[in-house]
């Protein structure tokens, strides 16, 4: 691994920003949130852009990264959140859209989006239309394609009304969310022009059944949304960056089209083992998407995420193909549930396929610096045994610690290592008693899917079986 912060070839052209005018970007450069950090640049003033609090630059990137100081940086200071602005910025239809929403609310909100769900996919695209057409500027937030994900968030907004007579539960999804909304650059007049083209879209699939009251019904939920978001995410930039840049140290190819990135934050980047970051490239502003942490936090900040290069896959490829040291990436803040509990002494079924091994080594590490002896096992699947790109790793953890079992599984050709073949969820199924263990469940959708119904299948309960996929 080359030093830290070693930048790359020298043959490289000096990065340039595909886009300088976008709020939500966030290039290495003079007055830049990294050089503000670390003290780059002194002598240049940051380039601010009126309004919005991003910076964008044109400038060059640094070539190296200092060494980490002996202090953390000063606290980012609060954006100019303001719950009051969400309300502000949304008209309301009646100065009874003020007040909180009530079940009478709750009830119609639920009622329209049983009218809405047959035509939630035109429904989606108007809101889009209504949002894009009436506030040019917002597109500038999202990706360049929106074919496949763009029903996200509506879908969520959808969801969140759904979801508004269950407050503790809509609160703590809604803070989540928001603390994550942040590296989008959204701010908080951007509310306004969303709520008033989610009503759009409302008032034109909802036919006959948009009334008044239900306007105002949806008028109330979606202020309470808002202004639990807004407050959020003011909260959250009290402690955090919206996002923190990642330089490049090293890129580690391996067998199966997987590379392993080495990257180092500009600022602390606090997470536990078994937890996702999200990524931007360069290449693809805007896009963003989840990889798992692959090793526990470490004393010198390092970050390692493993990726595969899926078919045609925007991310993938940019960081498998194209990454090298030098380059620098954006990350959001630290997410999911795969996290450990310490303090407990209940055995763990680790279950990775393919590059869901990350979190398990991550785990893994984390287990063994805490110093408490459970017993883990680990069942580490993929296609062929060339697949395997981890298995030395795993072999060398096995080595050190007599708790941990590690078995390869192969889905094709003979065993490794005297390991079962077959997929791996029916391997798993073949195994155990499992009822005493948590699982952990990291891999392709389709497996962790499969996975997660035979460890119900096999006594283990639903509480104690973890994983990161939406909607199982
Ligand atoms: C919580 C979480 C953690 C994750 N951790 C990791 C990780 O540690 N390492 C890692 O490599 N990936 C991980 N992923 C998957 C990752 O987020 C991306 O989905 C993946 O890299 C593909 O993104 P892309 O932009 O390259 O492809 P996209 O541009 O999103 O997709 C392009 C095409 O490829 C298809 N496609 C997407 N994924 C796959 C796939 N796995 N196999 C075959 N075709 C596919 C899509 O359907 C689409 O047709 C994780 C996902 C989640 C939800
Ligand atoms: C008011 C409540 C809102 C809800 C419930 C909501 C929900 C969501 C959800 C679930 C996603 C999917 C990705 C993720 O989880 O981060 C998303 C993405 C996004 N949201 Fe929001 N959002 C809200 C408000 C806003 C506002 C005000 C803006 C500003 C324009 C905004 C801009 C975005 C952008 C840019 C993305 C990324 C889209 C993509 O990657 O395709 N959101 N939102």
């Amino acid at each position: 691994m080359p030093e830290p912060g070693g930048s790359g070839p020298s043959s490289r052209p000096a990065f340039a920003p595909m886009i300088t005018d976008a709020p939500g970007l966030n290039w290495a450069g003079p007055g830049d949130a990294w050089s503000r950090a670390w003290g780059a640049h002194p002598q240049q003033a940051p380039v601010l852009p009126a309004g919005n609090g991003f910076t964008t630059l044109a400038g060059p990137r640094p070539a190296a990264l200092p060494p980490m100081p002996d202090r953390p940086p000063a606290p980012v200071p609060p954006p100019l959140l303001n719950p009051a602005a969400a309300v502000a910025v949304l008209p309301l239809a009646a100065r009874t859209a003020a007040s909180g929403p009530t079940a009478e609310d709750i009830a119609l909100v639920r009622h329209s989006l049983g009218v809405l769900e047959p035509v939630a996919d035109r429904a989606t695209a108007h809101f889009y239309a209504v949002l894009f057409l009436r506030n040019p500027e917002l597109r500038a937030l999202f990706p360049a394609s929106m074919d496949v994900q763009r029903d996200r968030l509506f879908r969520a907004l959808l969801a969140a009304g759904q979801a508004a007579g269950s407050p503790a539960e809509l609160t703590a999804y809604l803070d989540r969310l928001a603390r994550g909304h942040r590296k989008y650059g959204v701010l908080d007049e951007h509310y306004g022009p969303v709520g008033e083209a989610l009503l759009a879209a409302l008032e034109r699939y909802c036919g006959r059944f948009w009334d008044q009251s239900t306007e105002i019904a949806w008028r109330r939920v979606y202020r309470a949304i808002s202004e639990v978001m807004i407050g959020s995410a003011a909260a959250d930039a009290r402690e955090n960056p919206a996002w923190w840049q990642a330089e490049v140290v090293a890129v580690d190819h391996r067998p199966g089209d997987v590379a392993v990135v080495a990257l180092r934050t500009d600022r602390p980047y606090r997470y536990r083992a078994g937890q996702y970051t999200t990524l931007e490239v360069p290449m693809w502003p805007r896009v963003w998407r989840p990889y798992s942490l692959a090793s526990a936090a470490r004393p010198d900040g390092l970050l390692t995420l493993q990726v595969k290069a899926v078919p045609a896959g925007w991310v993938s490829n940019a960081l498998v193909q194209r990454t090298q040291p030098g380059d620098v990436l954006r990350l959001g803040p630290p997410g999911g549930t795969m996290v450990v509990d310490h303090d407990d002494d209940t055995p763990l079924l680790l279950l990775g396929g393919g590059t869901g091994i990350a979190p398990m080594l991550a785990v893994i590490e984390e287990v063994a610096e805490h110093g408490r002896a459970r017993t883990v096992e680990v069942f580490y699947g993929a296609r062929r045994a060339s697949d395997l790109y981890a298995r030395e790793r795993l072999a060398e953890l096995a080595r050190l610690h007599p708790w941990l079992a590690v078995r390869s599984v192969v889905a094709e050709g003979a065993p490794v290592d005297g390991g079962p073949t077959g997929p791996l969820p029916a391997v798993v199924g073949r195994r155990g008693p499992w009822e005493e263990y948590a699982a952990y469940v990291s891999g392709p959708p389709a497996m962790v899917r499969r996975t997660a119904a035979v460890l119900l299948d096999a006594g283990v309960p639903r509480e104690r079986i973890h994983h990161d996929l939406e909607g199982v």
